[in-house]
């Protein structure tokens, strides 16, 4: 599926009432919607979508802020999707995060950095399939 990314608006931004902001800046940017959904996770869901990150130092405070609040998952189609979405959300840090990004105009740190995007179109695959069946994709 090299044509489809997968992201969530994390619990921060939600919270704060950028949710319709954030999915204005991922339209506009030419990416179409094939999959959305408003749900929040458990500490284990969380963790088992991180899972790669488990014996990282900061898997503790992923987890407990990835369940904090409600996030918005979503499945997204562009032509080079993987990295065009990567581009348009920008560094994990925010203060990193080039100008216009989604990172630097609504995340406040490293770890509250308010979307996330696959990092590679198997990972795209795996992530689309953790929040969504074949059935609620258009
Ligand atoms: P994401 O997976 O959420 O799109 O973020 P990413 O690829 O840009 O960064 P990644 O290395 O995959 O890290 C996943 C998430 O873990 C939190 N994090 N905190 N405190 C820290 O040093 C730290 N480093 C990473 C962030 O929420 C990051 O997005
Ligand atoms: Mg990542």
């Amino acid at each position: 599926m090299s044509n489809q990314t997968f992201t969530m608006i994390k619990p921060d931004a939600t919270q704060k009432g950028y949710t319709g902001a954030i999915l204005d800046q991922i339209i506009k940017a030419g990416f179409s919607i094939k999959a959305m959904k408003w749900t929040r996770l458990t500490k284990e869901q969380a963790g088992l979508f991180y899972d790669i990150h488990r014996e990282r130092p900061f898997f503790g405070e992923l987890v407990d802020f990835m369940s904090s609040g409600p996030i918005a998952a979503a499945v997204l189609e562009k032509e080079n999707a993987v990295a065009d979405f990567r581009t348009l959300i920008g560094a994990t840090n925010p203060a990193q995060a080039a100008e216009g990004t989604i990172r630097k105009l609504f995340a406040a740190s490293v770890g509250e950095n308010a979307v996330h995007g696959s990092d590679s179109d198997e990972n795209a695959a795996i992530e689309a399939d953790f929040f969504f069946s074949k059935l609620e994709r258009f």
